[in-house]
């Protein structure tokens, strides 16, 4: 369990475990979307699915366990940007796959995890060896979503990435070392 003085081996592996994940994933999808290189689109699609249960369990256990206490005292801005970014972060890992996902499965493409297929393409009944969109509807909220929200992720990462080496260099309390897995005091 965590505390005030140290936080779980549990907590620091999925922050870091999830966080560095996520951060790669983002990468990957925007060079793929940049170069239009589209080989690396499938192994984009699988690891971001099989992230998806690791990415709940770290929810849920941040849900059961509660958010860890405040090192030192924050003024009231600090805290509510804090805590809303936090809320964000949890809310968009988890969004961000299944928006990708809700994309693929109503523009008709299916899904599958390094080859193996998960949901099955919608053919085209005119020509069999196209696939046609079962929604495009869903297919636009889907495809936006994954777009929108990825941008929106990477400004909260780039602000709690840059409060965390505040906290450290500037402030030079211990809260970076703590989620680092180290005992303060
Ligand atoms: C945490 C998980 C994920 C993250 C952080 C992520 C991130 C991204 C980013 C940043 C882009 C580029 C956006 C743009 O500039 O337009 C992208 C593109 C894309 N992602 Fe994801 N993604 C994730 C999971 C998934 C999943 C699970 C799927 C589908 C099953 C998916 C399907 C796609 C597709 C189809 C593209 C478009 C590539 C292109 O333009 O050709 N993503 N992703
Ligand atoms: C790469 C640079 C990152 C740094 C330097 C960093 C640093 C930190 C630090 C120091 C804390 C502890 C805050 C506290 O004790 O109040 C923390 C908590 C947190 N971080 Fe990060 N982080 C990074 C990336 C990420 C990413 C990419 C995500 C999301 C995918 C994320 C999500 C969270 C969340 C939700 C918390 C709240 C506590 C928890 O749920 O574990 N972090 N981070």
């Amino acid at each position: 369990m965590d505390s005030k003085e140290k936080l779980s081996s549990m907590t620091v592996l999925l922050h870091w475990g999830v966080g560095l994940a996520v951060i790669m994933l983002w990468m990957a999808g925007w060079y793929i979307a940049e170069t239009d290189s589209s080989g690396l689109l499938p192994i984009h699609k699988s690891i971001g699915m099989l992230l998806l249960p690791i990415i709940l369990i770290r929810v849920w256990w941040r849900m059961k366990s509660g958010w860890p206490q405040s090192i030192r005292d924050h003024n009231a801005i600090e805290k509510l940007i804090a805590r809303s970014t936090h809320w964000f972060l949890l809310i968009a890992i988890i969004a961000m796959p299944l928006f990708g996902m809700l994309w693929q499965v109503a523009g008709g493409h299916g899904l599958f995890i390094f080859g193996i297929e998960v949901v099955h393409p919608n053919f085209s009944v005119a020509d069999p060896s196209k696939t046609e969109a079962i929604s495009k509807a869903w297919r636009k909220i889907g495809s936006e979503g994954h777009e929108i929200t990825a941008y929106l992720l990477l400004a909260a990462i780039a602000l709690h990435a840059l409060a965390g080496l505040k906290s450290h260099f500037i402030d030079k309390d211990k809260t970076l070392l703590r989620m680092l897995g180290k005992k303060v005091d």
